[in-house]
């Protein structure tokens, strides 16, 4: 491994060696056609989690778009409180450090996010990916890419720390999830070249964030309204407190998710969806 690449254990250590043909940061940034997003790029051959090393670097002032990468993970992190298992050196596995996010733009980011990874793997890949709620990426109704967005407000100011996880060549799941998980590999019948997926998406993240920041967010908005295929169906909304049905109308006005119950509207902020039945979309808040 190249000097200032770090590998295996905590976020500070650095440690050198000399495994050849494999991922390194110089493959990486070489031709990144960002300015800002990924310039700064932690990689790791193993580590325990990207988020949680992103969130200690940002904590200590990394700037926007820091990405920390990691070949493999020993405790990544997954939304409630689940797990993220990963088979090494197959997949896309990064945290993104995203700073300037004002509190108007704060209950969108999920979703900013989602639509800037999915626009970056469809322009890549040349394929069309749909959207679960509340930022999951979906290839032919299975799951190839979920996040974990992660913030604080703190002296060094605020951040959102948004953890991505795209399955890319990995070609074995546990049987748990192996009726809901894909890779793309797996869809495509082809092995995925990981770099130039990266910089597709990195590229389109920074675009889009900084439309964002300029002109507002209701164009991405929009985008990901249309590719989010929960919205118009009967759905099963398993959250922490309970398990709901009902029929996803589409996005509140304050971030959430709307759905019309037997006890009338009502907004969600967090939960696992599964789709029970499909009806015509209606137009939402
Ligand atoms: C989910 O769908 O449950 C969210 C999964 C998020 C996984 C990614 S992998 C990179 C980053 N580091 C983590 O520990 N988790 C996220």
């Amino acid at each position: 491994m190249d000097r200032g690449q770090q590998a295996r254990g905590s976020c500070k250590e650095s440690v050198t060696c000399t495994v050849t043909g494999k991922l390194t940061k110089e493959r990486i940034l070489d031709g990144l056609p960002t300015r800002i997003f990924g310039q700064t790029l932690f990689f790791f051959e193993e580590i325990d989690s990207t988020n949680a090393c992103a969130k200690t670097l940002a904590d200590t002032g990394a700037a926007d778009g820091t990405v920390v990468w990691a070949e493999h993970q020993t405790a990544g992190r997954g939304r409630h409180g689940r797990s993220w298992t990963d088979t090494p050196g197959d997949n896309l596995m990064f945290t993104v450090v995203v700073r300037e996010v004002s509190d108007r733009h704060l209950p969108w980011v999920p979703y900013y996010m989602s639509e800037a990874v999915a626009g970056g793997i469809e322009r890549a890949l040349d394929i069309r990916l749909n959207a679960k709620w509340p930022n999951d990426l979906l290839m032919n109704d299975k799951k190839v890419c979920g996040m974990l967005l992660e913030g604080s407000d703190n002296p060094a100011g605020r951040f959102v720390v948004a953890g991505i996880g795209i399955n890319v060549n990995q070609m074995i799941f546990p049987p748990e999830i192996l009726h809901s998980a894909t890779s793309l590999q797996m869809e495509l019948g082809r092995e995925v070249d990981r770099i130039p997926l990266f910089h597709s998406i990195l590229e389109n993240m920074e675009a889009l964030l900084h439309e964002i920041r300029s002109h507002g967010g209701t164009a991405v908005l929009e985008s990901w309204t249309n590719r989010c295929s929960t919205f118009g169906n009967r759905i099963t909304l398993r959250t922490g407190s309970g398990t709901v049905n009902g029929t996803a109308l589409g996005l509140s006005k304050d971030g959430g998710l709307l759905l019309r119950t037997d006890d009338g509207l009502r907004t969600f902020y967090e939960g696992d969806v599964t789709i029970s039945g499909s009806f015509p979309r209606t137009t939402t808040a």
